[in-house]
């Protein structure tokens, strides 16, 4: 399966009951990341806590989809254009190999990939989406979390990619986050449905699913206290997802309360907004995660 990959010092490959887990130790970080899904699970800069929200009722086995962390959305985000399943695509309910693992003083890189040929025949929602593909997630662990998906094309027709990078971060508590960097810019309410456009920072009073039609910077505040940004880089659309109370308690994978301390912030490509990769070319979406710290 894995490449041969010789580890750093500051990395381990080690065979949980939920499956092999690549464990990083370095004087800048924790951090894990699993090869099912390419599913980074845990980031701790040195002297903080973790960034990253991870389900304690999350399955973990084959073919499911890990509940926390940054699931990869891949090939396509949501139902694709309306009624694919998987939801999110086959790419976080598959295992991906170890390609290199590399260290310096700053950090810990990770790079996983997932080509056609390891998408084994039957899998749900191949048959939507039929191109020859070898996708590369790179990941460094340090003072910050740098997260990016390369898919190159290796058929001969246009390929269209969609996806996100669907990264749940530790808040304190949603009720006082407020997220500035979206002003102004119109958004697909997925709850109220509709259009409508963000006046000031996004606050939470309920379910929140919204893709909004804008990406860079976001900064996260919990009341007057910073809690850092997240940078989104090749992607043209943001979501924003909390569950809130009800929908958490419908989800057998989320606590009950646990919506309290998280928030979706998502570097997406809608389906309808899909890149549409030539054969031989290559596109990347990208995520930078900066702590208040930092
Ligand atoms: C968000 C979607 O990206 O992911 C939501 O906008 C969805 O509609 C959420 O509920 C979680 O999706 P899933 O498939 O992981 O339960």
């Amino acid at each position: 399966m894995s490449e041969t990959v010789q580890l750093p010092d500051s990395v381990d490959l080690v065979d949980e009951p939920n499956g092999p887990v690549l464990r990083i130790d370095h004087d800048r970080a924790t951090g894990e990341i699993h090869l099912h899904g390419a599913h980074v699970t845990s980031w701790a800069p040195s002297g903080s806590r973790d960034q990253l929200w991870l389900s304690p009722e999350s399955e973990f086995g084959p073919g499911s989809a890990i509940r926390g962390g940054v699931p990869i959305c891949f090939p396509w985000f949501a139902k694709g254009p309306g009624d694919w399943e998987p939801q999110h695509g086959f790419g976080r309910r598959l295992p991906w190999r170890l390609h290199h693992a590399g260290e310096d003083d700053h950090g810990v890189t990770i790079a996983l990939r997932l080509a056609s040929s390891d998408v084994p025949d039957g899998t749900e929602g191949r048959d939507r989406w039929p191109y020859e593909f070898t996708a590369q997630f790179s990941v460094t662990f340090g003072d910050t979390l740098t997260l990016s998906l390369t898919v190159a094309n290796c058929s001969d027709q246009p390929m269209p990619v969609g996806g996100a990078l669907h990264t749940y971060l530790a808040i304190p508590e949603i009720e006082r986050l407020s997220v500035r960097g979206l002003d102004g810019v119109s958004y697909q309410d997925k709850v109220a449905g509709g259009e409508d456009e963000q006046d000031g920072p996004i606050t939470f009073t309920g379910e929140t699913d919204r893709v909004y039609a804008g990406s860079g910077v976001v900064v996260l505040a919990d009341g007057d206290t910073s809690l850092g940004a997240v940078r989104n880089t090749g992607v043209r659309h943001t979501v924003v997802w909390n569950p809130w109370s009800a929908k958490a308690s419908a989800m057998p994978d989320f606590p009950d309360d646990g919506w309290h301390g998280m928030v979706c912030i998502e570097a997406a490509v809608p389906y309808d907004a899909a890149v549409v990769v030539a054969p031989g070319e290559k596109c990347t979406f990208g995520q930078q995660i900066v702590p208040a710290s930092a």
